[in-house]
């Protein structure tokens, strides 16, 4: 189990929280990574998720609450990170963060129209992400996740070192995704294939 139960990818993610969204925003750490297309993507994917049907919705592993905050409906975040919920819970006035296992996530079954997730679904490894989809299946009718695209000079899977901005370096296992082998894991359809995102949508109820 190479992240989901991790005691040191669980204390990583405290600790970067605060510096989190410079990821997205291109600031602190990230300052000097050339990405092309970058902002111009991530409105388009926050722009998808926002014309999303409002949806009793969770958004497991929420970080932040960057992409929370877009979805519509009532909205929870679960992060083991009680830290990451703090901000989330900023993001979310008529919403709720609660710390939780993302895999064991504490609501009874079929409480959820929609099981979100971002950025988690591609740090697990085959364990974990049969894990994973067990528990979106239970809690919800409809999965959506949001990951990193495959591209050219990064490793379609493997083990990253990451570095904070006080200097302290951490390991994580990451895999990065075409959309169609991400819609095809999922069992359902590509809703974003882009160079930096991929978005793929799966429903039972239909
Ligand atoms: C790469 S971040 C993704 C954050 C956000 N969803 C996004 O798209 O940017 C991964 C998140 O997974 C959380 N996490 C790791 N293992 C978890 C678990 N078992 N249950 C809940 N959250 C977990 C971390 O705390 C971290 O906030």
């Amino acid at each position: 189990m190479p992240f989901a139960v991790d005691a040191a990818t669980h204390a990583y993610y405290d600790l970067r929280a605060g510096e989190y969204d410079d990821w997205f925003d291109g600031s602190g750490m990230f300052a000097d990574r050339v990405r092309p297309g970058w902002t111009e993507e991530l409105d388009r994917l926050v722009r998808a998720l926002g014309a999303l049907p409002p949806a009793r919705t969770v958004d497991l592993a929420c970080g932040t609450g960057y992409f929370t905050r877009y979805l519509r409906g009532l909205l929870i975040g679960v992060d083991q990170s009680a830290e990451m919920v703090r901000l989330t819970q900023e993001r979310l006035p008529e919403g709720l963060a609660v710390v939780g296992d993302a895999l064991a996530a504490p609501f009874a079954d079929g409480v959820f129209d929609r099981v979100f997730t971002g950025h988690f679904y591609g740090h697990l490894d085959d364990e974990e992400r049969a894990a994973f989809l067990r528990e979106a299946r239970r809690l919800g009718s409809e999965l959506v996740v949001v990951d990193s695209a495959l591209r050219d000079g990064v490793e379609p899977a493997g083990w990253q070192t990451r570095t904070l901005s006080d200097g302290s370096e951490h390991r994580v296992y990451k895999r990065y995704l075409d959309g169609d082998v991400l819609a095809e894991e999922i069992g359902g359809e590509v809703l974003l294939d882009g160079d930096w995102f991929v978005v793929a949508r799966a429903r039972w109820d239909v």
